[in-house]
């Protein structure tokens, strides 16, 4: 079943071709540099982006993989939440390639893609606790299988991206700030007493990174020199000597503070999971991880040794499928099919904020 995805939930647009777990196309384009000047995503600038960068994304795409759009089964697209703006122009055009090429329309649930993503690498093993963590999410799922996915636990405030990225911008760090704090976190040491592992004092699943973010704000404020005084570039920072030169004298209690939150935010991540692991009324199989700080190292390395400690399987997406990318929701969509849904033309975008709907027609 050839299926094509389509992705434009944020800032990141995505056109990908699958057939069953074989990737055969995956075309995306950033716009982090456009919204990166105003230290976020610029909703109207990102829907302008993808209305843009669609068609000739698309195009590409059947290119690569050497397919007409005659051949195309599924046209799948990510339909929240996300932003409004954004999602309809994904929305739209799915819409109308659907139409035009007489294939099913299936409406993906990003975050469900998101979990997924890591299934066109590997063979998942469930049922599995499956921890999303992204910019605008950290959920906490048991999986019993590709399709059944239940929240058991979420953020109350900021999500663990969005915790990563207002640290970086305390730092006058560029955004997004994730993967620059994990770059520099690798030339720091972690002090595990410098910053509290918020919300585990109860007997939860959520999480509530909001006062660690303002332990870090209120740490760079008393320490004098240790935000740059303007934005710095993220090419300098691509390399060790590229930071040491541009963060100067701070260079090493910066790599330090950013060691030891990364560490905070993914002990806490590591312990939540871990409670939710042994609440599971079956015997989990694996632990999988997905979303955008999926790609950091501490993450990866504290849920692994979770995972292996108690001889589950640890499956974390490669950092391309980690991130918004279309791969996934072609990949999600190829699956719902497979199941016999699909939407009709009514299909509604969901923002940010509201759950998807499981509103699919089954197919006569
Ligand atoms: O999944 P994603 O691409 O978009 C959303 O759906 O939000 O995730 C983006 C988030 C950003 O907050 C970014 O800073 C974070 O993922 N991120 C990282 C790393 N790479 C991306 N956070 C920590 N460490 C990383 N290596
Ligand atoms: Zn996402």
């Amino acid at each position: 079943m050839l299926c094509l995805g389509i992705e434009t939930s944020c800032d990141d647009t995505g056109v990908a071709l699958v057939d069953g777990r074989q990737l055969l196309a995956n075309r995306a384009a950033s716009q982090a540099d456009l919204h990166a000047v105003f230290g976020g995503v610029v909703p109207e600038i990102a829907s302008r982006e993808h209305y843009r960068l669609l068609a000739p994304l698309y195009q590409a795409c059947l290119a690569d993989a050497g397919v007409a759009a005659s051949d195309v089964d599924v046209v799948a697209v990510a339909r929240g939440p996300g932003l409004l703006g954004s999602l309809l122009t994904g929305v739209s055009f799915a819409k109308g390639l659907a139409l035009g090429m007489g294939a099913r329309l299936v409406g993906v649930d990003h975050l469900h893609a998101h979990v997924l993503a890591a299934a066109l690498e590997t063979e998942i093993p469930y049922p599995a606790v499956a921890v999303l963590i992204s910019g605008g999410h950290t959920n906490l799922y048991i999986m019993r299988s590709e399709l059944e996915l239940e929240l058991v636990g979420r953020t109350l405030d900021d999500a663990a991206g969005e915790a990563f990225d207002k640290a970086a911008k305390a730092l006058n760090l560029p955004y997004p700030g994730g993967a620059v704090m994990d770059r520099l976190a690798a030339y720091g040491q972690v002090d595990t007493a410098l910053f509290p592992r918020p919300y585990l004092d109860n007997q939860n699943l959520d999480f509530s990174f909001s006062g660690l973010k303002t332990a870090f704000a209120l740490h760079i404020a008393s320490h004098e020199g240790l935000a740059t005084e303007s934005l710095v570039d993220a090419t300098e920072l691509q390399s060790e000597e590229g930071a040491r030169s541009v963060l100067g004298e701070s260079f090493q209690e910066i790599a330090d503070i950013c060691a030891s939150y990364a560490w905070s935010i993914a002990d806490t991540l590591r312990i939540k999971t871990a409670r939710a692991l042994e609440r599971m009324a079956e015997k989990p199989q694996s632990v999988i991880l997905a979303g955008g700080v999926a790609s950091n190292t501490t993450v990866r390395r504290l849920l692994k040794e979770e995972a292996n400690t108690r001889g589950l399987a640890f499956i974390a997406p490669s950092p391309m499928l980690c991130t918004d990318n279309a791969a996934m929701v072609a990949y999600a969509g190829s699956r719902l099919a497979e199941a016999g849904l699909r939407h009709d033309l009514t299909l509604e975008a969901v923002p940010r904020g509201r759950k998807v709907p499981r509103d699919y027609v089954a197919c006569g």
